[in-house]
C-alpha cells in the first residue's frame, strides 16, 4: 500500500504519516485506533501523542535529527499557482505544538495568499506567509525577520516588535499576513482592526506598508499597538533612549539611597519620594518589594519626563518586564501574587536591556521588509470605544479583527493589573473603569427582557439557542447569559458601523471562538454571520481552525477550556447601488 493510500484511509496527509514514522509526532489515539483497524498491530497508549512527545532535539547527539529535519524540510515543497504565474515554494518548518494537520493548514494559507490579482507574483514572493523560500528569489520577509528553527515547539508569533510585550487575546500574525495577501491590500488600500488589542494587524501592516485605522479602548493596549506599529525609521533613536533612561535611572537611584542600603529604605519612603508618580494602591508591598518599587517608580518618573515615541518605548519596556518585576505568577494568566515579592531585582538593567534588544528588533523590521515598509505616519489609532468613534464612510477598504470572545474582555486586561496600577499617572485608566463600554464586559448590570435585544430579532439562531438554553437559575449563569446577549448587540452594532466605514466591495475578516454557556457551547460564529448579513456584510467564507501558536492564548488552561473552536469568518461588503 502506498503511503499516500495509507494515509487516506487513516485521514492523515502523507506528511503526518511520515512524521510518525521518524517519531517527530505520534498519532492520536482515535488515528492509533485506525492503524490497528487496518492490520498495523495495536499501538499502546503510550505510543500515541497523549503522552509527550520526545524533544527531537535530544535525540541530536545520535546525529539523527539532521535527516529528520532535512526530511521534513523537503515534504515541504511545492507550487503555488498564483494569478499572474507560478511560484515554487518551500514552506515554513513545521512546529511540534502545531495544529493537529500542519500540511492542511499550510496549503490553506497558501491558497488564501494566491486568490488575489492585485499583488504581482514578484510582490509577493517577498509577503508570504508560512514560506521558507521561493524559488529563484530566496526567503521572503516574514521568514527572514521570525528567522524559525528547523524543529520548533511553536510557531513564533513574537518576531521584529510583536514580541514586545505579552498579550493574552493576541492573534497569530502568520494569519494576519496571509489575509493581507488574501485581501491584496498594498499601499493604496486603507486596512482598519477595530479592536486593535495590542497592535498584530497594525504591526504587519506597517512592515508591508499598508495604511492603517486602529481602534482600541484600552490606554495599555495603545501603547503596545502605538510602539509596535509605529517605531521610527532610525533603530539607533532606541539606542539613544536606552542610553539616557540608564542616565536617568542611575542618577536618581543614588541621589535617592544617599549611600543607604536599598534593603533599609521602605514602601512609604518610595512613595513620598519627589518625583515618585506611582500612587499607593492595595497590596502594593506584596507585589513590590520596596527596592522594586523604587525602580519602577523611577523608570515610570524616566519615561514621563519624554514624549512621543521615546516615553511610550520606555514605559512599554518597563511594562513589559513587570512580570519579572513583580510578584507575578508567570504561570497563570490572572495576576495574582504569592506570600513574597520578588527579591533583587533591577529594573534598571531590566529596563535598559529590553530597550538595547527593541533597537535590534527595529533595525531587522526595517532590514527584512526593506522596499515594503512603510513610514509611521501610515498608523493611525483611536483610543477610544469601537461603538464611540466615526470613521468618514467609505474610508476602509479592508478589516482585520478579532473582538473579544464573549465575556472575557476584563479578565483578561487584569492579567496586567500590576502594569495598570504602576503607570496610572500616565494611562489615567483603571480597567476596571471602562467596563460599561468594553464589549465582553462580565458587568452589565440589568438583564432586559430577551425581545428588547436587537440581536435576538436580527439572528435566528440567536433567538433559538437563547429560548433553548437558559434553564439554570444560578445567578452567575444568569448574568453570563444577559453579558452574552449584550455583547451579540454589540456585535450587530460592529457590524453595522463596519458596513458604513466598507467601500463596496470592501472585505472583512472576523476571527471569533466559540465558547460556553453552561453546558451549551455558544454558535458563535453563525449567530454573527446572520447579525452580519443584516448588515450588508456578505458571508464568503469559514476558515476553522484551532490557532495554536505560542501566544498566551493557546497556552493558558481557563482559555483552552472556554474556547471550544476559533472560525476566521471572511465577509465583503455588498455594493450600494445594487
Ligand atoms: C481579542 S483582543 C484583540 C487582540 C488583537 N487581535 C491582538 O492581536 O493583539 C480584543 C480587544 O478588544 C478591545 N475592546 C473591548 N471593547 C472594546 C470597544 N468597545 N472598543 C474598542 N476595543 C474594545 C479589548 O481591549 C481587546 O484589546
Amino acid at each position: 500500500m502506498s503511503r499516500a493510500a495509507l494515509a487516506a484511509m487513516v485521514g492523515v496527509t502523507p506528511i503526518t504519516l511520515y512524521r510518525w514514522e521518524t517519531g517527530s509526532t505520534r498519532p492520536s489515539p482515535l488515528a492509533a485506533e485506525k492503524l490497528s483497524d487496518l492490520g498495523f498491530g495495536s499501538v499502546l497508549q503510550r505510543e500515541t501523542n497523549i503522552v509527550s512527545v520526545p524533544r527531537l532535539k535530544s535525540r541530536a547527539r545520535g546525529g539523527k535529527t539532521a535527516s529528520h529535519v532535512f526530511a521534513l524540510r523537503e515534504a515541504g515543497r511545492s507550487v503555488l499557482h498564483t494569478k499572474g504565474g507560478q511560484l515554487s515554494i518551500l514552506a515554513a518548518p513545521f512546529v511540534r505544538n502545531g495544529p493537529p494537520d500542519q500540511a492542511a493548514f499550510h496549503q490553506k494559507l497558501f491558497d488564501l495568499q494566491v486568490s488575489s490579482n492585485r499583488i504581482s507574483p514578484s510582490v509577493l514572493s517577498h509577503r508570504l506567509s508560512m514560506v521558507e523560500e521561493v524559488e529563484g528569489v530566496g526567503a521572503p520577509s516574514q521568514h527572514l525577520l521570525e528567522s524559525p528553527r528547523s524543529i520548533a515547539v511553536s510557531w513564533n508569533s513574537n518576531y521584529g516588535t510583536h514580541g514586545w510585550h505579552r498579550y493574552v487575546g493576541r492573534f497569530p500574525p502568520h494569519v494576519v499576513r496571509a489575509l493581507l495577501n488574501l485581501f491584496g491590500a498594498d499601499g493604496s488600500t486603507v486596512v482598519c482592526d477595530p479592536f486593535a488589542g495590542s497592535g498584530t494587524t497594525a504591526v504587519e501592516c506597517r512592515l508591508l506598508g499598508i495604511p492603517f485605522v486602529g481602534i482600541e479602548i484600552c490606554p495599555l493596549s495603545c501603547l503596545m499597538t502605538r510602539t509596535k506599529a509605529a517605531f521610527p525609521a532610525d533603530p539607533d533613536m532606541l539606542v539613544d533612549v536606552a542610553r539616557s533612561f540608564s542616565t536617568f535611572y542611575n542618577k536618581k537611584w543614588s541621589a535617592f539611597l544617599k549611600g543607604r542600603q536599598a534593603s533599609s529604605i521602605t514602601h512609604r519612603d518610595v512613595l513620598d519620594r519627589k518625583g515618585n508618580p506611582i500612587s499607593a494602591f492595595a497590596n502594593i508591598e506584596r507585589w513590590f518589594t520596596p527596592r522594586a518599587l523604587l525602580g519602577v517608580s523611577i523608570a515610570v518618573e524616566s519615561g514621563m519626563s519624554l514624549d512621543g515615541f521615546a516615553r511610550d518605548a520606555t514605559l512599554l519596556a518597563l511594562s513589559s518586564k513587570m512580570r519579572s518585576i513583580g510578584n507575578v505568577d508567570v504561570d497563570v494568566v490572572r495576576a495574582e501574587y504569592s506570600k513574597r515579592p520578588r527579591e533583587n531585582v533591577e529594573v534598571g538593567t531590566l529596563v535598559t536591556r529590553q530597550l538595547h534588544r527593541m533597537a535590534a528588533d527595529v533595525a531587522a523590521s526595517l532590514s527584512s521588509h526593506a522596499g515594503l515598509i512603510g513610514p509611521p505616519a501610515g498608523v493611525t489609532l483611536h483610543e477610544a470605544s469601537v461603538l464611540d468613534v466615526n470613521l468618514p464612510q467609505e474610508s476602509i477598504d479592508y478589516v482585520i479583527t478579532s473582538p473579544p470572545y464573549g465575556v472575557e474582555a476584563i479578565s483578561y486586561l487584569r492579567t496586567h493589573l500590576l502594569s495598570y496600577r504602576s503607570l496610572f499617572s500616565f494611562l489615567g485608566h483603571d480597567p476596571y473603569d471602562t467596563r460599561d463600554k468594553t464589549i465582553g464586559s462580565e458587568y452589565i448590570n440589568e438583564a432586559a427582557p430577551e425581545s428588547r435585544y436587537r440581536a435576538v430579532q436580527a439572528s435566528t439562531m440567536c433567538r433559538q439557542f437563547f429560548s433553548t438554553s437558559g434553564g439554570s437559575s444560578d445567578s452567575k449563569y444568569q448574568a453570563r447569559r444577559t453579558a452574552m446577549l449584550q455583547f451579540f448587540d454589540d456585535m450587530l452594532a460592529v457590524g453595522e458601523r463596519m458596513a458604513r466605514w466598507l467601500r463596496d466591495d470592501g472585505q472583512v475578516a472576523f476571527i471569533i471562538g466559540n465558547k460556553r454557556l453552561g453546558d451549551d457551547v455558544i454558535p458563535m460564529d453563525t449567530i454573527v454571520t446572520e447579525l452580519f448579513s443584516r448588515c450588508d456584510l456578505k458571508f464568503v467564507q469559514a476558515i476553522r481552525h484551532k490557532l495554536k501558536t505560542n501566544n498566551s492564548n493557546s497556552q493558558v488552561p481557563w482559555q483552552e477550556r472556554i474556547i471550544q473552536e476559533e472560525s476566521i469568518l471572511l465577509f465583503k461588503r455588498t455594493r450600494r447601488n445594487g
